[in-house]
């Protein structure tokens, strides 16, 4: 049986593990696709490297461009990362009727409209199982598994590394700096971590699954982005009293007049199955109406773990040659011509709950004007927790939870207690949301 040819571009961590693993299951693979799949091409700047991974079995190029103009070549697997070269490299094996599969999140979250458009007129897939929580098959469980509900939410921890910092600081009572520099340390964050810390990987990620649950072209440019920066071990210790984990989550919504798109440190209750999950793990949990809730939990990142989701999607690509190729699964789950311009909802219009910390001087009335702002506002207490001041200070914090509210309403009653004068500083503000 004729062997589908891969070429891969970038043989780095994830590219390496998908060669090893593909060789070490090959039997398997191929009893699952119907057919072989081998590498026969990597394009690496690092050669000598490449050469020692490949065991001299696959040729090695150093330009990219010699495998996506390469006629024997059937898919190409993209590896290299960012929005360049790779959206370069990509558009040409497509305009070259060659399918992708890529991990890159970046690329798709912001250019997917023009690359899912250019594959639709070639007739050609894009795969990108391994650009969304790494090892979990999140994009199948949406696209295929769940694809008889109507999806109300998903709210996933698809960052392991800010999960990592984040269980650390709870753990051990340290602050997000002292704990990013311990994580740099132990290779858990890069040493350029922005797009981590700030939220920009995981708003990437759940643009793509909001596109896949809700039929709307992917639009990272309107997701709401906040990292866990501004994050105090102070608030972390505070949620955990009043029965809270603080968790990054992305949250793609489905409301009443548009979708919720928005990255945030999240207040979720600690009892909750997800709220437990540690270190760099990512879980997502998906709502949809006829199935309720449903959690799914792995490795978002590592050699094989993403390369567990990467041979998926080169094994669903070779599944098109040995089964009937007019009935695959749309690239993001609903057919092309179905979509919906469901509007991705302006922060100030979402609704959630909030956790508030106000620094107050302690004196008589200021939590009577604190309590007269929300009320006015129309919003709602949950629960309160206040600190005698420490010993020698004159200053206590006050801690709100609050029922749900619009964002807008939140904000400016938020404002109105920082003006207030026995009011200190800014005042935390962390969501909250009860994932019931
Ligand atoms: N840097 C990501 C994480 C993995 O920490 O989860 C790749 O998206």
């Amino acid at each position: 049986m004729k062997p589908i040819k891969v070429g891969l571009l970038g043989i780095g961590t994830v590219g390496a593990g998908t060669f090893t693993v593909l060789a070490r299951n090959a039997e398997e693979i191929r009893r699952r696709a119907g057919r072989p799949i081998e590498i026969t091409m990597v394009a690496d700047l690092d050669t000598a490297r490449a050469k020692q991974i490949t065991g001299g079995k696959v040729e090695v190029v150093d330009d990219a461009n010699i495998i996506v103009n390469h006629p024997d070549i059937d898919i190409v697997v993209e590896l290299i990362g960012g929005y360049g070269i790779a959206r370069q490299l990509v558009m040409t094996a497509i305009a070259n009727g060659k399918h992708v599969v890529t991990a890159n999140k970046a690329l798709l979250a912001t250019h997917g409209t023009e690359i899912f458009r250019a594959a639709q007129e070639k007739r050609v897939m894009v795969a990108f199982e391994a650009a969304v929580a790494g090892g979990i098959p999140i994009i199948k469980a949406l696209r295929e598994g769940l694809t008889a509900n109507r999806i109300q939410w998903i709210a996933g921890i698809i960052n392991g590394t800010t999960n990592f910092i984040l269980s650390e600081m709870r753990d051990k009572g340290l602050d997000f700096d002292v704990v990013l520099k311990e994580a740099q340390r132990l290779g858990y964050a890069e040493a350029d971590p922005t797009f981590d810390i700030e939220g920009i990987d995981a708003a990437h990620k759940a643009t793509l699954m909001s596109a896949i649950a809700f039929g709307i072209p992917v639009q990272f440019d309107k997701a709401y982005v906040e990292g866990i920066t501004g994050l105090q071990a102070a608030d972390i210790r505070y949620a955990e009293q009043l029965g809270y984990r603080i968790k990054l989550l992305g949250i793609a919504r489905r409301a009443a007049n548009g979708i919720e798109l928005r990255v945030h440190p999240t207040l979720i209750p600690a009892n909750r199955l997800i709220a437990n999950v540690e270190g760099a793990m990512n879980a997502v949990l998906v709502h949809g109406d006829a199935v309720g809730a449903t959690l799914y939990y792995g490795k978002g990142a590592g050699a094989e773990p993403t390369a567990s989701a990467v041979i998926a999607d080169l094994v669903d690509i070779t599944r098109l040659a040995t089964a009937d190729p007019e009935h695959r699964v749309p690239y993001l789950a609903f057919q092309p011509d179905a979509m919906t311009d469901t509007p991705i909802l302006p922060m100030d219009e979402i609704t959630t709950s909030y956790y508030l910390r106000i620094r107050v001087a302690d004196k008589l009335g200021v939590m009577a004007d604190i309590t007269r702002i929300l009320a006015d506002a129309a919003i709602s207490i949950d629960a309160m927790l206040q600190k005698e001041p420490a010993a020698g200070e004159t200053e206590a914090d006050i801690i709100i939870l609050t029922h749900k509210t619009q964002e807008k309403k939140a904000k400016q009653a938020i404002a109105a207690i920082e003006a207030l004068e026995a009011v200190s500083g800014q005042v935390a503000r962390i969501r909250l949301e009860s994932l019931g």
